[in-house]
């Protein structure tokens, strides 16, 4: 969600602003950016005094080569700018693929967003799509199963008579029914048939997971007395999954839904008595942005105080078994996930890495106990309940620290309030800080390039760093545009305890000096972007960034997806690909394992307009996809195909 407007509508970003980490972490203030840019330094963009204070024998000694070459994008980039409709790079098509209200289940009504009920919207395709994921069917790059996320609802957008800032008890109960079933996931079966991408009508993978389908805990915690309540007296029983905003594919086949901002679920007073009192704290609960509490005392943290511990979880979904019961995996911990992008180890345990999306939260890992069986899909099912969470420390030598959250290890005691392994993962945001992980601009999407085995890291931005709290990894105060972190684990072991890292890119417009930003001299003005937040790797191994925040005022252009070149002499180098329609941001992307079709999620069309004013169901700033009068604009997944049928981006 967007970083622009500070009003109660803004849930997504409600959360991130917290910024709740008063742990004492190192921020290193009195280093100063020591660790520059690699590349610059091999440029001689800096002074050999500055390069010998700032850089250790290990970095450049160290600097890994990559095991593949990958090679660069062939598109014409489009021009950056911000209007109501979408564009995209001469000689591909992006169509509409489904739209907010679409159906998924076969008996769904026909959208009719003056008379919506909840039990039309738990039919229909639901609000403010995130994360999508392609599954194969039969290996096939033309027919598929989508896993899409259903992050969170602009209840100004969505509903007549909603004002943007206007007061919560507003959303009477009919509405926050609507919402609860406008929240979640949707899994449809898509076919391209004669070159074009279609829904599978009456599918029988379709399926809607809402924030009332039943879910399981496992792993570590599951029956903790933290995650009882008087509904589910054995602490393993949920309803629902909220927030979930990127997410991941596992090699098996099974789609991992990150639960991120789920405290702007909860209200109400636990009078500071609560059992986890400290934590909730740290988590922000409650945080007041949704009405639904009011409705369902799970939501209110007085009268159900451990429901809030029962969110913030990873949810492993199967596809392909639409009567599956989702599981919550406790074993990867409780944070705001932002994603969890998994990748095959060579040893053949599956690493997961994920962002804690708040300012100067953390980035973490998790490596399975387990190994993966390509032989055996059954054997693989619960490979996410057992294994080892870790957090970063990013050392200003260019080394990275794996420092795992394991019970009774370090400062993880009972003494400390970490009586078990329990405690430490539902508490994972505390353990994390007695460890003294690095305190990142806001981490979002990690995304491991199984091409190269170099790991990208998104930091979106954090514009309450000041000077005093910069460090090697978070080398700018105010840092209002982001970074991106490129992380090397040793021979490509992504479950080595250590790694060495380099910052790829300092996002912003590097024509203005004081903005720091190192894109490359051969990005044009239209190639720079600001604000990164979900990848992708397309088949050829190279990097795909969409972005959140852009608008006229902040960059002048509206979110998209650029292309950024990670090797040779083009390293650093973005194109603008894609571009979304006024007050909308990119999420997705997707590729098929060709290569040749590329799905994109675009979230809130229509939040608000070129000045920055909030949108309004009456009166929106755009009615993207339909521009039909009466029609409110509807988040949508969006398809690409090049004209000549080839890979994208070539
Ligand atoms: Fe839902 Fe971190 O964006
Ligand atoms: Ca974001
Ligand atoms: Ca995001
Ligand atoms: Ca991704």
């Amino acid at each position: 969600m967007s970083d622009n407007m500070m009003s109660r509508v803004q849930k997504c970003e409600a959360g991130e602003d917290l910024g709740s980490n008063g742990s004492a972490n190192p921020l290193i203030g009195d280093i100063i950016a020591a660790r520059f840019n690699r590349r610059d330094i091999l440029k001689g963009a800096l002074a050999v005094t500055a390069i010998n204070t700032a850089i250790g024998g290990l970095a450049l000694s160290a600097a890994p080569k990559a095991l593949a070459a990958t090679a660069s994008f062939g598109f014409s980039e489009i021009e950056a700018g911000v209007d109501p409709n979408h564009h995209v790079a001469p000689g591909y098509k992006a169509d509409i693929l489904i739209r907010w209200g679409d159906a998924v289940l076969p008996d769904a009504p026909e959208f009719d967003p003056m008379a919506q009920t909840a039990q039309a919207q738990a039919r229909q395709f639901g609000y403010n799509n995130d994360f999508v994921g392609y599954f194969p069917i039969d290996g096939s790059s033309d027919h598929g199963l989508l896993g899409v996320n259903h992050e969170y609802t602009s209840e100004y957008l969505m509903f007549p008579g909603i004002v943007a800032g206007q007061d919560r008890s507003e959303m009477t109960r009919e509405l926050v029914d609507i919402e609860m079933m406008a929240h979640g996931g949707a899994v449809i079966e898509v076919k391209r048939e004669n070159g074009a991408w279609r829904v599978v009508q009456n599918s029988k993978f379709a399926r809607r997971i809402t924030a009332a389908t039943e879910m399981l805990l496992t792993g570590p915690a599951a029956g903790h007395d933290l995650l009882k309540t008087s509904a589910d007296p054995s602490g393993t029983k949920v309803h629902g999954m909220i927030n979930n905003c990127a997410g991941g594919k596992t090699p098996w086949g099974t789609w991992l839904a990150a639960e991120e901002n789920f405290n702007g679920y909860f209200m109400g007073s636990g009078d500071g008595a609560h059992p986890n009192a400290a934590a909730f704290k740290r988590y922000g609960v409650p945080g007041n942005s949704y009405n639904w509490g009011a409705y369902d005392e799970r939501f209110d943290i007085a009268r159900e105080p451990n429901e809030a511990n029962r969110f913030g979880w990873m949810v492993e979904i199967d596809p392909f078994e639409p009567g599956s019961t989702p599981k919550k995996r406790t074993a990867m911990g409780r944070l705001k996930h932002e994603g969890a992008e998994t990748i095959l180890n060579k040893d053949g345990r599956v690493v997961c890495y994920c962002g804690d999306d708040e300012r100067f939260d953390y980035v973490y890992r998790f490596v399975s106990e387990g190994q993966f069986d390509a032989a055996n899909r059954e054997a693989n099912r619960d490979l996410l309940d057992k294994g080892i969470l870790s957090v970063a420390r990013f050392d200003a030598d260019g080394s990275l620290e794996w420092l795992p959250l394991v019970h009774g290890q370090g400062p993880l005691t009972a003494e400390k309030g970490f009586a078990t392994q329990a405690d430490v993962l539902i508490n994972a945001r505390l353990a994390a800080d007695a460890l003294g992980a690095t305190k990142m601009d806001r981490p979002e999407d990690i995304q491991p390039n199984p091409k190269t085995g170099k790991v990208y890291v998104m930091l979106t931005n954090n514009t309450k760093r000041d000077a005093g709290q910069i460090d090697a990894a978070n080398p700018r105060a105010e840092n209002k545009f982001g970074h991106i972190i490129e992380m090397t684990p040793p021979d490509a072991d992504h479950a080595a305890a250590k790694f060495t890292w380099e910052i790829l890119v300092k996002c912003g417009d590097p024509s203005i000096a004081e903005v720091g930003a190192t894109f490359s001299s051969a990005t044009t003005k239209d190639g720079w972007f600001g604000m990164p937040d979900n990848c992708a790797i397309d088949a050829e191994g190279r990097l795909w960034i969409a972005t959140d925040g852009n608008n006229v005022r902040a960059t002048g252009r509206a979110d998209g997806l650029w292309s950024l070149e990670t090797e040779g002499e083009l390293r650093g180098t973005s194109k603008l690909f894609f571009r979304v329609p006024l007050g909308a941001e990119l999420c997705g992307p997707a590729f098929t394992p060709d290569g040749k079709t590329l799905f994109l999620s675009v979230q809130h069309p229509g939040e608000e307009d070129a000045e920055g004013n909030p949108g309004s169901f009456a009166n929106p700033p755009t009615r993207w996809p339909d521009f039909k009068e009466g029609m409110p604009a509807r988040p949508s997944i969006v398809v690409v195909t090049k004209d000549d049928g080839g890979p994208i981006g070539a």
